[in-house]
């Protein structure tokens, strides 16, 4: 029995560069085309949309099928989608100028199809070539580039509404001729479209990159910009065992750029953690380098009797008391200036909160951070750490093993930790109870109790 009126497969299968395949022809474009239009009338709860691997007709793509009569399309673009939802997702009858019905035919090509590849990638093989797989992860950073300087030159909102190379070069003051090679690029990413000599945004990259519009997340994406100059130190990190100075860390705009890309990420996840957290009995909230102060501004907007302190450096300050008046909270959220390693933290907090703090440091200023924060909380008092945690063998999570060269290049001794690590520090510092809670999304939440 099928579950929905209707289930559509479409082949999404990546190939090597060169083989023809589905994505190569649009597949993706057609994917993200057919849910939009379900979407929009309203067949997304009658119809399973399901992306799949190569079915073997890959010279013929995208292929797609629909179930439960079991009808093949092929070539499908894009511009067939609303066709292929009017007439056969909602009026039940096939749009028979894009079936292939040919069995005998659709079988052939099928086996030769699998037969040739098979042969292909066994000859790649003996002839000792990288892996494609390898091969994407060299060149990873050759992507992030194009997309990194896109957005230090701010070319998307040179874009605007539709504009050539040259218009868009002289509006950023930049030449031509490059212009036009990076814009050509971020069409070929998926980030732009091209029509005639005229570049224009994608939906996403309207909403996402351009100044002025609600979503724009480029002044905190400038902060992964300026980390990408860091890690081209990798190396030389790696061999001296710390960070190596560069000259971009001194750009008066650096600082604005962190806490913007802090913020970014923050935003998101500071309802979640005043939901993992409570506020049953919370009072009194010590948020160490709160940053933003996203987090501090999320439990004063949660709660209107809780009151947040926020310690971070004095260059900071004046940032974070910026968020703070814009949420409208700054009668909730009071602001110090200090050094959390040196000055006293006070007495009687119900929390402390450490977010993204304890992968700046080592293990020993954590330890000495988390001594300090278990003589400042009340009784029943929280240490709350938020970070990305590792695995005992700190290979897993991917992005937390990352994250830890993150600190290697960007920090005197910083590195991510494990579960293992924080609940020792935790412990040794005085905590009674040690939990962890998972968060949906890379970090998690280990929370340490005063008895
Ligand atoms: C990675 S950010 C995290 C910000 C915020 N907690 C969040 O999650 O969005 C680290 C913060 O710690 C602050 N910070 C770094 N070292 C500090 C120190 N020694 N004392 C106080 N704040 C510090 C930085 O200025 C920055 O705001
Ligand atoms: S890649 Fe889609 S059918 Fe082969």
């Amino acid at each position: 029995m099928e579950p929905f009126r209707f289930h559509l497969f479409v082949c999404t299968q990546q190939k090597p560069e060169g083989v023809a395949s589905c994505p190569a022809s649009g597949s993706l474009a057609v994917l993200d085309a057919l849910d939009r239009e379900m979407h929009a009338r309203g067949l997304s709860s009658d119809v399973q949309l399901t992306t799949c691997g190569c079915m073997g007709l890959c010279d013929e793509g995208p292929v797609m099928v629909v179930y439960p009569a079991g009808v093949w399309y092929r070539r499908v673009q894009p511009a067939d989608v609303s066709e292929i939802v009017g007439t056969h997702l909602h009026d039940g009858k096939s749009v028979d100028r894009l079936v292939w019905n040919d069995a005998h035919a659709m079988k052939a090509m099928s086996v030769e199809h699998g037969e040739k590849f098979r042969a292909a990638m066994a000859a790649r093989d003996e002839a000792g070539m990288l892996p494609d797989r390898l091969e994407q992860m060299i060149r990873g950073y050759m992507p992030s580039r194009c997309i990194l300087t896109a957005l230090e030159l701010d070319i998307f909102t040179a874009v605007g509404d539709g504009a050539s190379a040259e218009r868009i070069g002289t509006r950023i003051h930049a030449s031509a001729r490059a212009v036009g090679m990076l814009l050509n690029a971020l069409v070929a990413l998926g980030l732009l479209s091209k029509s005639g000599d005229i570049y224009r945004n994608t939906s996403e990259s309207a909403r996402f990159f351009v100044q002025g519009s609600k979503d724009n997340h480029r002044n905190g994406l400038l902060h992964t910009a300026n980390i990408w100059h860091r890690w081209s130190t990798l190396t030389d990190a790696v061999r001296s065992g710390t960070r190596v100075p560069i000259d971009r860390d001194t750009a008066p705009e650096w600082t604005q750029n962190f806490i913007a890309g802090m913020q970014r990420i923050a935003k998101d996840r500071a309802p979640l953690v005043v939901k993992a957290l409570g506020t049953a009995g919370v009072r009194r909230i010590l948020d160490l380098g709160g940053g933003s102060g996203a987090y501090s501004i999320a439990f004063a907007k949660a709660c209107p009797d809780v009151q947040c302190e926020i310690l971070d450096l004095p260059e900071v300050v004046p940032l974070t008391a910026e968020y703070v008046s814009k949420a409208g909270v700054s009668a909730q959220v009071s602001l110090r200036p200090g050094d959390m390693l040196l000055d006293d933290f006070g007495s009687s907090y119900d929390i402390i909160m450490l977010n993204a703090i304890c992968h700046m440091f080592s293990e020993e200023q954590n330890r000495n951070v988390f001594r300090r924060a278990h003589q400042a909380l009340a009784p029943n008092g929280r240490l709350v750490v938020q970070d990305f945690i590792l695995n005992p063998d700190k290979t897993v999570p991917n992005h937390a093993a990352l994250f830890s060269l993150n600190m290697l290049v960007a920090t005197d001794a910083g590195a991510s930790y494990s579960e293992l690590e924080y609940t020792d520090w935790m412990k040794d510092a005085g905590f009674s109870e040690v939990c962890r809670i998972n968060l949906p999304g890379p970090s998690g939440l280990i929370v340490g109790l005063v008895k």
